[in-house]
């Protein structure tokens, strides 16, 4: 490659990833509005908290060699599909699957996949809603679509997934056995956590003490 095709290259890849760091800014500004939305009508938020990051280089070459291809752009932007990742943390399980559907259903979000390893639970326990989804990004001269990677979680499924993720890189991927079996553990206590929290939310919503005023006030002239 002699320096004139080096630099192409370095540009090209510099396009694409400013058309990724637009597909989360994209992203983002629609979970904000969604926040929002179901502040002003429902008092609530749904989400807690949102993380966002694009993968190094160096993961996604890595990445690409483990599924059996060169590492050209081509080749990136077609078969590594979580070069852009949200990360959205929620307080209960139900947020999960109202903001998966309510960003499904947005005209211009494409779902190109979904894996639901909170009704079916990965072996090592891990547990969050995923979703490949495209956005098409608007640029000068030509409308790009650009694949993100969603993760829906719970804040317990997130502390669950961090620790797990410690251990797993601490053992490099091989930890033993009684300590993957108390992750798994774990894995069930977080399950029933977030169960009986939606539980205790739901119980309290049927509770009517002080409710809020509607604004009208009794007129005493
Ligand atoms: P990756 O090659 O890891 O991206 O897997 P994949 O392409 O089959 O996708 P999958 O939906 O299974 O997982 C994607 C991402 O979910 C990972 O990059 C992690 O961020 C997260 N994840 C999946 N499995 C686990 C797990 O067992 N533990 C933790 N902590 N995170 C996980
Ligand atoms: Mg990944």
């Amino acid at each position: 490659m002699d320096v004139n095709e080096k630099y192409d290259q370095v540009e090209s890849w510099n396009e694409v990833l400013l058309v990724y760091r637009s597909a989360l800014k994209e992203i983002n500004t629609k979970l904000e509005i969604l926040n929002d939305e179901f502040q002003h009508v429902h008092r609530y938020n749904p989400i807690e908290h949102i993380k966002s990051r694009i993968k190094t280089s160096e993961s996604i070459v890595k990445k690409l060699k483990k599924k059996g291809y060169e590492s050209t752009i081509g080749n990136m932007v077609e078969h590594v599909d979580d070069i852009a990742g949200i990360r959205i943390i929620c307080s209960f399980t139900s947020d999960i699957y109202q903001i998966a559907e309510m960003l499904a259903n947005q005209t211009d979000i494409h779902v190109i996949s979904v894996k639901d390893y909170i009704k079916k639970p990965k072996a090592s326990g891990y547990k969050s809603y995923h979703m490949i989804v495209s956005v098409p990004i608007f640029l000068s001269d030509k409308t790009v679509n650009a694949k993100v990677e969603i993760q829906i979680r719970t804040v317990a499924m997130d502390f669950w997934a961090s620790l797990e993720h410690k251990i797993h890189y601490k053992f490099e991927g091989n930890a033993p056995e009684s300590i993957k079996a108390e992750l798994v553990e774990c894995a069930n206590m977080v399950s029933a956590l977030d169960e009986k929290m939606l539980q205790l939310n739901k119980e309290v919503q049927t509770y009517s003490i002080n409710q809020e005023s509607d604004g009208w006030v009794e007129f005493i002239p």
